[in-house]
């Protein structure tokens, strides 16, 4: 899988002609919607705690299709079939998109470019495509606010606390810097950068991490100043891609690696595939999102293809992926 970090094209395609509407209430048509894949660059659980975070949508990521029905999800290519109110958080939340956007029944069937639970926002990028569908097939606006309130329902019931970055790059599909207080604003990219992307294989578990962190916040003296040094090294990274510094942007993911670890949010295939990136030539590496598993992102110009090598001989997958620069930002 090769994917363009950065690339537009977020919003959701036009609704189609589909199954004819009901005699009372909204037109209801096919409707279809599509969820980004993320990495978080740099400031992950700082920012639920207010500092920022940097994130770049990749162009992978969930394409979804709602038609009248009765309440299903399939997402074939994770083996999942859920139903709305089946008590799953899947089903609860497919129930709460349904309520937050005022639609009635529909089935949606997604297809899924990318891997669940890889610390990649699956979850953001499978609510939005949900949510953006279920808005197309009832006639809403894509960036309707109920589309929004939509997605948080959604990520709330995954994850708890969430700070809203996934969902904020899942929709935006480009690069963002992002506080709990101001949102998601567009970060200038100078230059393209390529990205490995390493996958542990090993689930990541959003919520548990996070209570982790707010766990050790209690017992470890220096945790407040590990989450806003992390949040330091977000806006670090920002300008670092806004100048095209690659050496500067690979600088920051060592030294997040290492706070992250601090916040023993690492793990040993984190690790390993950290230090084999590192071994191949990758001039930065770090976790990328919630950590204990998911994935890693390395940069490592002109060694990419050695860093995917050493980890396939280390036993992991990856792939390569781009953070596209912004049109008319050299100029
Ligand atoms: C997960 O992708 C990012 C975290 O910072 C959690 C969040 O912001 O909600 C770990």
């Amino acid at each position: 899988m090769t994917s363009r970090v950065g690339e537009r094209g977020g919003s959701p395609r036009e609704p189609v002609a589909g199954a004819a509407g009901p005699s009372q209430g909204p037109a209801l048509n096919e409707g279809r919607g599509r969820g980004h894949a993320k990495v978080i660059l740099a400031g992950e659980h700082a920012v639920v705690y207010g500092h920022p975070a940097l994130a770049a949508g990749l162009s992978v990521g969930i394409d979804a299709t709602a038609r009248p029905g009765s309440g299903r999800l399939r997402v074939p290519a994770w083996g999942l079939d859920a139903t709305a109110g089946d008590g799953s958080d899947v089903g609860r939340a497919l129930a709460a998109i349904a309520q937050r956007l005022d639609a009635p029944a529909l089935d949606v069937d997604a297809e899924a470019a990318m891997p669940s639970r890889a610390g990649l926002g699956s979850s953001a990028a499978l609510a939005v495509a949900i949510a953006r569908a279920s808005a197309a097939a009832i006639g809403r606006a894509a960036d309707d606010a109920a589309v929004d309130a939509a997605v948080d329902a959604a990520e709330t019931i995954f994850h708890g606390n969430p700070s809203g970055i996934d969902a904020a790059a899942a929709k935006s599909g480009a690069a963002g810097r992002f506080t709990r207080a101001s949102g998601w604003q567009p970060v200038p990219v100078y230059q393209s950068i390529r990205l490995c992307v390493g996958l542990s294989g090993r689930p990541r578990d959003t919520a548990a991490q996070v209570a982790a962190v707010a766990r050790l916040r209690d017992r470890l003296s220096v945790a407040d100043d590990i989450l806003a040094a992390l949040g330091k090294l977000a806006d670090e990274a920002a300008g670092a891609l806004a100048k095209g510094d690659v050496d500067g942007l690979g600088r920051t993911f060592d030294a997040a690696h290492g706070l992250l670890s601090a916040l023993r949010v690492s793990g040993s295939e984190l690790d390993v595939l950290v230090h084999a990136a590192r071994a191949a030539g990758a001039i930065g590496a770090k976790l990328t999102g919630a950590g204990g598993g998911g994935a890693v992102i390395a940069i490592a110009p002109g060694h990419e293809r050695d860093v995917l090598a050493r980890w396939k001989a280390a036993g992991f997958e990856g792939f390569m992926a781009e953070i596209a620069a912004t049109p008319q930002v050299r100029t």
